[in-house]
C-alpha cells in the first residue's frame, strides 16, 4: 500500500490585456517545468490548466500535504511565469505572490492550495478505483463553494445519493474555517457532523465572506477525505484588495462519495457569490470550459471542472473530461448571463455590490473617510408651543 498526495496549487501571476488569461509562453514555461519534474521523479504526474487568469498546477506525488519541496517547486514555477509576464508587459505580473521568498509550505503566501492524501490500492475494498474532480473558480471569493458543497453533502433535495447509497447515508464531517481569524500561527476551525448538525453548518455557510468549507471527510470507516478547498483570504494577507481569492477545490467521487453528476448539480443555479469586477460585486457563478478567458462584461465569476482518474501508481489517465465544457451546460450559461445582466441594471446600489466588510479593503474607504469629515450635526428644532 502506498499513499499518494494530490495537490492543486493555483496563482494569478499575470494576464493579457487585463484580468483575462495567462499568455501561451507563460503556460509553456509551466508545462515544461512540470514535464521535467515528472521525468526526474520529483512528481508522479502533473498537469497545468488555466481558468480565467489563474494558472492551476495539478500534481500527484508522495510528499504528503504541505510538502515543502512540492510547494517550493510550484512557487518557483509561478516566479518563472511572472518573469515572462513582466517582460511582455502583461497585466498583474506576480499579483498573487504576496510574500517574499516563503520557506517551505506556501499556504498563506498568496497562491490557493487544495490537497488530499489518500491510499492508492486497487485491492482495497472500499476504494479500488480513484476518480476526482478539480474545480477552479476565477473572479470569486473563497466561499464560492459553500452553496454547492452544502447542497451536495447536506441536502437530499439536491443529492438523491444521500438517500440511495447506504455509505453516503452515514453522513459526512465538514471542517469549516473562520477566515476572519488572522493569527499567523493558527487557524480557527470547527468540525461538524451532518446530517445531525446541518442547520449549524447552514448558519455558518450563510456568510461565505467569513466562513468557508475547507475539508469534508466521510463518516464511513475508514474515514476518507472527500473534499479539500483553498479557503484563505488574500486581503487578510495583503491588508488591502490585491485581486480575488479565486479558490480551487478537489472533490473525490464515486463509491463511498457522491457521483460527479451529483457534485455538479448545484452549478445549474448560477448562485450569487462575492467576486466579479474588482472583486467587489455580488454576481452569479458561471460554469465554463477549462482554459476559458474572462472576456465578458462585468468580469462574471467563472468556474471550471475537470474529471480525472488515477492509476495504482498515482498517474492520471491520459485523457480527462472537461465537465463544464460540455454542450449540456450551454443553456445554464445563457441563463446565468441573463441573470447577471438583469441584476446589474441596479448598478452599485446596495446588494449588487459586495458586503461592506469586503468593500473595506477597497479604495471606497478613502472616499467615505473624506466625506465623513463633511458631515455635520443638525440640532433637532424645538416644536413651537401652541398659543391657544
Ligand atoms: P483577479 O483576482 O482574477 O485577478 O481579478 C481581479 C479583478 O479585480 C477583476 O476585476
Ligand atoms: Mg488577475
Ligand atoms: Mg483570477
Amino acid at each position: 500500500m502506498s499513499k499518494v498526495t494530490f495537490s492543486v496549487i493555483k496563482a494569478d501571476v499575470g494576464s493579457i490585456g487585463g484580468h483575462t488569461e495567462p499568455s501561451k509562453p507563460m503556460m509553456e514555461v509551466i508545462h515544461n517545468r512540470l514535464r521535467k519534474a515528472v521525468e526526474e521523479g520529483k512528481l508522479i504526474d502533473a498537469l497545468a490548466t488555466h481558468t480565467g487568469d489563474d494558472i492551476a498546477l495539478l500534481m500527484s506525488h508522495r510528499g504528503g500535504v504541505g510538502d515543502a519541496q512540492v510547494h517550493q517547486f510550484a512557487w518557483e514555477g509561478f516566479l518563472a511565469a511572472t518573469e515572462i509576464a513582466k517582460d511582455a508587459g502583461l497585466y498583474g505580473a506576480g499579483q498573487d505572490l504576496l510574500v517574499d521568498a516563503p520557506s517551505g509550505n506556501i499556504r498563506g503566501a498568496g497562491p490557493a492550495v487544495a490537497e488530499i492524501e489518500f491510499e492508492r490500492d486497487p485491492k482495497c475494498k472500499h476504494r479500488p478505483a480513484e476518480a476526482f474532480l478539480v474545480l477552479a473558480a476565477d473572479k470569486a471569493g473563497p466561499g464560492a463553494y459553500n452553496y454547492p458543497l452544502y447542497s451536495v453533502f447536506c441536502d437530499p433535495m439536491h443529492n438523491g445519493g444521500l438517500l440511495l447509497s447506504p455509505k453516503l447515508h452515514l453522513g459526512f464531517t465538514l471542517t469549516i474555517i473562520d477566515m476572519d481569524h488572522k493569527a499567523k500561527d493558527s487557524d480557527r476551525v470547527i468540525r461538524l457532523d451532518v446530517p445531525e448538525r446541518s442547520w449549524d453548518v447552514a448558519a455558518l455557510l450563510q456568510n461565505p465572506d467569513r466562513f468557508a468549507v475547507e475539508a469534508i471527510h466521510s463518516r464511513y470507516q475508514p474515514q476518507e477525505q472527500v473534499v479539500s478547498v483553498s479557503a484563505t483570504r488574500l486581503h487578510n494577507i495583503a491588508g488591502k484588495y490585491t485581486g480575488k481569492d479565486d479558490p480551487v477545490s478537489i472533490v473525490r467521487v464515486q463509491g463511498i462519495f457522491p457521483a460527479p453528476e451529483e457534485v455538479v448539480e448545484p452549478y445549474i443555479l448560477g448562485h450569487f457569490i462575492s467576486g466579479d469586477a474588482r472583486g467587489s460585486h455580488v454576481m452569479p457563478l458561471m460554469p465554463v470550459a477549462i482554459n476559458t478567458p474572462v472576456a465578458g462584461p462585468f468580469c462574471l465569476p467563472l468556474v471550471s471542472c475537470l474529471a480525472f482518474s488515477m492509476d495504482a501508481k498515482g498517474r492520471f489517465a491520459r485523457s480527462r473530461v472537461d465537465i463544464f465544457g460540455n454542450v449540456v451546460w450551454d443553456a445554464t450559461r445563457l441563463k446565468i448571463q441573463q441573470k447577471a445582466d438583469e441584476w446589474r441594471r441596479q448598478g452599485f446600489i446596495g446588494p449588487t455590490m459586495a458586503a461592506q466588510a469586503e468593500l473595506a479593503y477597497t479604495g471606497i474607504v478613502d472616499t467615505l473617510a473624506a466625506l465623513d469629515k463633511e458631515f455635520s450635526l443638525r440640532k433637532e428644532q424645538p416644536v413651537a408651543a401652541d398659543d391657544d
